[in-house]
């Protein structure tokens, strides 16, 4: 059983999927956001888990992921899972922490890295869309990638309804990548 910590920005929902899904290989540990009333914080504390909530603002990149790093290691985290952690991390960070995080990502990477993923895989004309849980390296999406689950795009997607049949993937594919991922370490 590893503690893992999982970082977010917003609402949470992959932060739920990894809740829901932790058996005997990982156990959420630590919940950390930039984002001081993002609402996956109150998904962690439902769940009984400790949180730690800081608003980046007014920091240096590493400095905040720094102060991130000494409350990892408090907890003993052994691996870290961004879900909608919506922040460039340091080269520093990542290195720390290098084959022990991973990332989802809502595209079919390598295609579409960054934002507006979604708007831009139907623009492209894409058949299908999807998500990738990767490695984190120095560039931004760039990491191997670890697993993949792809959906179609049917012809009349807006980004929305894209985005909702991607997120259901999101949601299987996630915990099974993490908990593959630390039975590795
Ligand atoms: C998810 O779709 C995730 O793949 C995406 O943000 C959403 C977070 O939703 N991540 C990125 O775009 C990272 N570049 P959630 O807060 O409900 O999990």
């Amino acid at each position: 059983m590893k503690n893992v910590a999982v970082l977010i920005s917003g609402r949470g929902s992959n932060l739920k999927a990894l809740i829901d899904a932790e058996q005997d290989a990982y156990r959420i540990a630590l919940v950390v956001s930039n984002v001081e009333d993002a609402g996956g914080l109150a998904i962690a504390r439902d769940a009984g888990i400790a949180t730690f909530a800081l608003a980046h603002k007014g920091y240096a990149r590493a400095d905040f992921d720094d102060i991130v790093d000494e409350h990892l290691r408090a907890h003993a985290i052994e691996a870290v899972a961004l879900a909608g952690y919506m922040r460039i991390l340091s080269p520093g960070f990542v290195a720390r922490w290098s084959g022990r995080m991973i990332n989802i990502h809502p595209s079919l990477l390598p295609l579409h890295k960054g934002l507006h993923t979604h708007e831009r895989a139907i623009a492209a004309g894409d058949a299908e869309a999807g998500c990738s849980v990767h490695l984190v390296t120095a560039g931004l999406d760039e990491g191997p990638v670890l697993a993949q689950a792809r959906v179609p795009i049917l012809p009349n997607d807006s980004a929305d309804t894209l985005a909702a049949r991607v997120l259901v993937e999101e949601h299987r594919l996630y915990p099974r990548a993490l908990a593959d991922l630390v039975r590795t370490l």
